[in-house]
């Protein structure tokens, strides 16, 4: 099985740029065209957050615009930069949201590796949680099905990275989900964006890990006096291949065109 995780895609209204320069449109449109032209087509597109920039209609409908040529199916989850209602609205009609829970999160099961969508958006805040209820809904989730390698989605990432100012909205009730997740082995990966940045950490008994942005890449800054700086550094995304035997691995690939692959030899 083969995951395409995309993030951070930042769609504004069409023609209107991120910081005025960056183009992230034209950027997704990349990504979706190098997911199309893979060799090996990943069986879904898992789409973790921050889809949009200030969560308007206008800007869910650019957004499924520029997704509609994705070959695989297509899953989407809010992060802080989305609007639950709006991002209801837009994508309700793909099926995976809950029609009866405020949050928008849902388990994947068609598949031979489970995904479990987790919504960890507070509204209008830039940081999330993972409080009681998301907590309790989490917990009965994972003990739905202990036998499958599970991947955990969550926007927020629930460890601190060293970047201070996102650190600074980083995810609350971290200490409760360790709890979730400790009881749930069968939880391989936990998936997240937010960070903008390719970054790895062990969770509890399991491995977390932040996948770079399709849009733009946020400063490495280990200075904790250092503002909130963006760079250009590769856009990229991640594919997360299992095999029965090999288990779970993930990979980080830039959009960027790779050009040729050449064989291991002189003058190749
Ligand atoms: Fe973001
Ligand atoms: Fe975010």
């Amino acid at each position: 099985m083969l995951i395409a995780q995309i993030t951070d895609t930042h769609i504004f209204d069409p023609g209107v740029l991120a910081f005025g320069a960056v183009d992230t449109a034209a950027r997704l449109a990349a990504c979706v065209a190098r997911i199309n032209t893979l060799e090996t087509m990943p069986d879904l597109v898992i789409a973790t957050g921050d889809l949009v920039d200030s969560g308007s209609p206008a800007q869910y409908r650019n957004l499924r615009e520029i997704l509609a040529p994705l070959h695989p199916p297509l899953f989407v989850m809010p992060g802080n930069h989305d609007h639950r209602e709006n991002l209801r609205e837009a994508f309700g009609d793909m099926g995976f949201f809950p029609s009866n829970n405020f949050f928008l999160h849902y388990a994947i099961e068609d598949f031979p590796v489970r995904i479990v969508a987790a919504d960890t958006v507070i509204e209008r805040e830039p940081g999330g949680i993972m409080d009681a209820p998301r907590i309790r809904w989490l917990a009965k989730k994972l003990a739905e099905d202990r036998s499958r390698c599970t991947i955990l989605a969550m926007h927020h990432p629930p460890f601190q990275t060293g970047i201070v100012h996102m650190d600074r909205m980083g995810c609350g009730g971290a200490n409760e989900l360790a709890a979730v997740i400790a009881e749930n082995r069968q939880v391989e990966r936990i998936i997240c964006g937010h960070v903008h940045r390719a970054i790895q950490s062990r969770f509890a008994n399991t491995v977390v890990l932040i996948s770079p942005s399709t849009a733009f890449q946020v400063a490495l800054d280990f200075d904790p006096e250092a503002p909130a700086r963006w760079t250009d550094e590769p856009a990229a995304f991640m594919l997360h291949y299992w095999d029965e035997n090999s288990g779970l691995s993930s990979h980080v690939v830039p959009i960027a065109d790779p050009g040729p692959k050449r064989p291991f030899r002189m003058g190749g």
